[in-house]
């Protein structure tokens, strides 16, 4: 039997009718077909443990293994754990700030995320949604004089939160000083293009986030921060976001080369939120003024 994909908006779908521990490759053609025509699917009613999400995953192509190691799920090490949960001794569950501010999956890698499959185990009664912003339909909305500064310049990205004014350190997460720290030395910033032009469709989109984007190269803060500025204010803006709210065992799966996301937070006091990641690799980004994918 098919699946059934149904649109929520034109650029996000939910996928019913499909077990994904089972997944036929007559099955895994139509949801590699449903990711080319929407940026988000909500898969629904899946109940994978850890080693049938990190299986499930692979089916659809190489993963990235997390940079944070602490948080593995002991099942699988392609599987990181995201948690508020702090156990009674002070330490946590799983990554307790993962996602809190705009950004693309690992776009502070030379060869940033493909896509991100997110398992909801756990959903907090209030709160806990994630945004998503589509970057093609900003890219479309810049202005040309703003088009015109971006177009073949590159950000300066870098996952380490310290130095970034932007974004905070959070205060919940035990680990996050020493973390963002040891990052400093250990991840350099890597140039990623700001007008991207999607491998798959050739479709162009603004290509930065206030979560990994610290500047501009070959251009002076003066200039560079007012313009990040101005583009992050387009990520803000609704008219360009879709809101997920979770449902029991929803997975969604995301396009990171063409979309923001961000993570709201406000759970209700001592209430919990657990979900299970996996990312697939992706290619180094390029810009191609001519919007030519990289393969058909
Ligand atoms: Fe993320």
């Amino acid at each position: 039997m098919a699946i059934k994909v149904n649109e929520i908006t034109s650029w996000v779908a939910e996928v019913l009718d499909f077990e994904g521990s089972l997944m036929t490759s007559g099955e895994k053609l139509e949801i590699e077909q449903a990711f080319r025509s929407y940026h988000v699917l909500v898969l629904r009613d899946q109940t994978m443990t850890a080693s049938q999400l990190s299986e499930f995953s692979r089916k659809l192509g190489p993963l990235e293994q997390p940079i944070n190691t602490l948080y593995l799920h002991p099942e699988s090490s392609d599987v990181l754990i995201l948690s508020n949960e702090i156990r009674p001794d002070g330490t946590a569950v799983g990554v307790v700030d993962g996602g809190d501010g705009w950004h693309s999956d690992s776009s502070h890698q030379p060869e940033p995320a493909k896509a991100t499959i997110l398992q909801s185990i756990k959903n907090p009664d209030v709160g806990g949604d994630t945004l998503y912003c589509n970057m093609h339909m900003v890219f479309d909305a810049l202005p040309e004089t703003t088009r015109s500064k971006v177009v073949r310049k590159f950000g300066v990205n870098n996952v380490s939160k310290v130095l970034n004014p932007r974004v905070k350190i959070s205060d919940a997460r035990p680990d996050a000083k020493e973390f963002y720290q040891a990052a400093l030395t250990k991840y350099p910033s890597v140039l990623q293009p700001l007008v991207r032009t999607h491998p798959e469709t050739g479709r162009q989109s603004l290509y930065c986030s206030p979560r990994f984007t610290i500047g501009i190269q070959d251009m002076d803060d003066t200039e560079a921060q007012p313009l990040l500025d101005e583009l992050f204010e387009f990520i803000y803006d609704e008219k360009f976001q879709y809101r997920h709210t979770w449902s029991a065992n929803d997975m969604v799966i995301w396009d990171n080369r063409c979309l923001n996301h961000k993570a709201t937070g406000n759970l209700a006091p001592g209430d919990i939120r657990r979900m299970h990641r996996t990312v697939l690799r992706g290619d180094s980004a390029y810009y191609d003024p001519e919007g030519r994918p990289r393969r058909q």
